[in-house]
């Protein structure tokens, strides 16, 4: 039989929550591969997070509360109780002792910021760059580190099954040599790890770097998983209002900056008590309510040393030519996707041998609307605990898929003029406000939509076709669940009007 790579561990993903998995599959003994899309950190939402990593500050019951508020009473209390109790020996453990991550400091200890519906200043972060700061050094820890590859640029196309069980990925290069392959190269192992990441290129303005194309999503539902709560696809309010965004950080708020719309006039405190410190959910409605109805929302940094409090976000502006002392427009745009493949306290999928984490994952921590800061923490909590759960089984070397090698070019502009179509199509049926029709609407154009892209899959391994695939498998998923769920909660709002323009 030919000899095919194999790990004891594969990771698929290289964000937080892959690199957390990866280390403490390691720790553990085990051989493990990272097979990850990315090139750069930079291409990893994880890198891209500004925030930071909410803590306990020794009140787990706090921090749970205000998780379970936020959730709007979706999230699971005993998976919360997880990500509480773990948080603070996960941090300390590897971001501050293995990673000695630079968290800003305030006199003898850290600064904690405070972000929207957070009760209390309880945020670990790096000026608005915390992803970076985390991401950078976690992937140069692991590449020094023994028993770990990390296979860059190297995207998984499908789950290898076998008999109920998963035993592995196709991956569209040779992990070891990094060659390209037109038939796809099985690479097998004891478990898998999807770390895949969200699905913002499913919508056309998202926080997310480019290719959150829903992968372990759909790599997983395809082989069988279960998946839960894809409807809720939270946006965040505060996006700078141009076809390519970027993310004005809730800290900003939490620091004091107000929204105002064209009128000039402050207008939170009449949607929600806490004003501009309410659920993201919250704020991002009534950010659109305003757009639409007055033309513009700003965000007014006056109150605050914008430049001195942020000044990577400052130099950011000033790169990008925006004024921002006369106030940031600003929009709601796709942040991320708090359902997923459905996993228990380890990790562990529905299918043997499958894990997930990160935000390909749904643990139960976020419900209908995830409170600020909380995903890279999840993404090590859950990374960590998976990682752990993986190890102690011997790769199954099983009958590869077969990949017909056959003609691997698409025709010209297939996929970027298939994109555009799901990109409108979710934005305009399933974005912030959603109805019985527009969802009908959706499933039957992404229906079709997929048709026509399989017809390709299977007799060809351009990466842009699996995440074509890949996308409209999830954004399915992600229309049919909230066609299904006709109660409005968090992100997942039903109103049964057309959809305005500019919501
Ligand atoms: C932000 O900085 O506003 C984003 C943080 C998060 O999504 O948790």
């Amino acid at each position: 039989m030919t000899e095919y790579p194999t790990a004891d561990v594969l990771v698929v993903g290289s964000g937080i929550a892959g690199c957390a998995a990866a280390l403490a599959a390691a720790r553990d003994g085990a051989d493990v591969l990272v097979a990850t899309k990315a090139e750069r950190p930079e291409q990893t939402s994880s890198d891209w997070a500004q925030g930071g990593i909410a803590t306990t500050r020794g009140d787990p019951e706090s921090l749970k509360a205000d998780i379970l508020d936020a959730s709007d009473g979706e999230a699971d209390p005993e998976a919360v109780d997880v990500l509480v109790e773990d948080a603070a020996d996960a941090v300390e453990d590897v971001l501050v002792d293995t990673l000695d991550v630079p968290f800003d400091e305030a006199g003898d200890g850290f600064d904690f910021a405070r972000e929207a519906a957070h009760s209390e200043e309880r945020i670990l972060h790096v000026d608005a760059s915390t992803g970076q700061h985390v991401l950078r050094p976690f992937l140069s820890f692991l590449d020094e580190r023994d028993g770990v590859r990390i296979a860059e640029d190297t995207a998984a196309l499908d789950l290898i099954t076998d008999e109920g069980r998963v035993c592995g990925a196709l991956l569209d290069r040779d992990p070891e040599t990094g060659e390209s392959s037109t038939t796809g190269v099985p690479a097998f192992a004891g478990s898998t790890v999807l770390a895949t990441g969200g699905i913002g290129s499913l919508y056309r303005r998202s926080t997310n770097p480019a290719g959150a194309t829903g992968d372990g999503v759909a790599m997983a539902a395809l082989a069988g998983a279960d998946v839960e709560d894809a409807e809720y696809v939270q946006f965040h309010p505060t996006a700078y209002d141009d076809a390519d965004p970027f993310l004005l950080s809730e800290a900003v708020r939490g620091e004091g900056a107000l929204l105002r719309n064209a009128d000039g006039e402050r207008f939170m405190p009449d949607y929600h008590e806490a004003a501009e410190l309410a659920p993201r959910d919250v704020v991002a409605r009534a950010v659109a309510r305003e757009r639409a109805a007055t033309g513009e929302v700003t965000l007014d940094v006056s109150p605050l040393d914008f430049a001195g409090d942020f000044p990577d976000l400052a130099a950011t502006c000033e790169s990008r030519g925006v004024d921002w002392e006369s106030g940031i427009p600003v929009a709601p745009c796709e942040h991320f996707l708090c359902g997923g493949v459905d996993v228990d306290s380890e990790g562990r999928a529905s299918l043997d041998r499958l894990f997930a984490v990160g935000e390909c994952a749904r643990t139960g921590v976020h419900g209908a609307n995830r409170l600020a800061s909380t995903s890279l923490l999840e993404g090590l909590v859950w990374g960590l605990r998976a990682g752990e759960a993986a190890t102690g089984r011997d790769p199954a070397v099983v009958e590869p898929p077969e990949l017909l090698d056959r003609d691997p070019d698409l025709p010209a502009g297939f996929a970027e003029e298939k994109f555009h179509r799901l990109r409108r199509v979710m934005d305009e049926y399933v974005g912030l406000r959603r109805s019985e029709s527009d969802l009908k609407r959706a499933q039957s154009v992404l229906r079709r939509l997929k048709g026509e892209v399989d017809a390709y899959v299977r007799t060809r391994t351009a990466r842009d076709l699996y995440e074509l695939r890949n996308a409209a498998v999830t954004g399915l998923l992600v229309a049919r669940a909230a066609g299904e769920n006709e109660q409005s909660a968090g992100c997942h709002y039903r109103a049964e009007e057309p959809v305005d323009a500019g919501h």
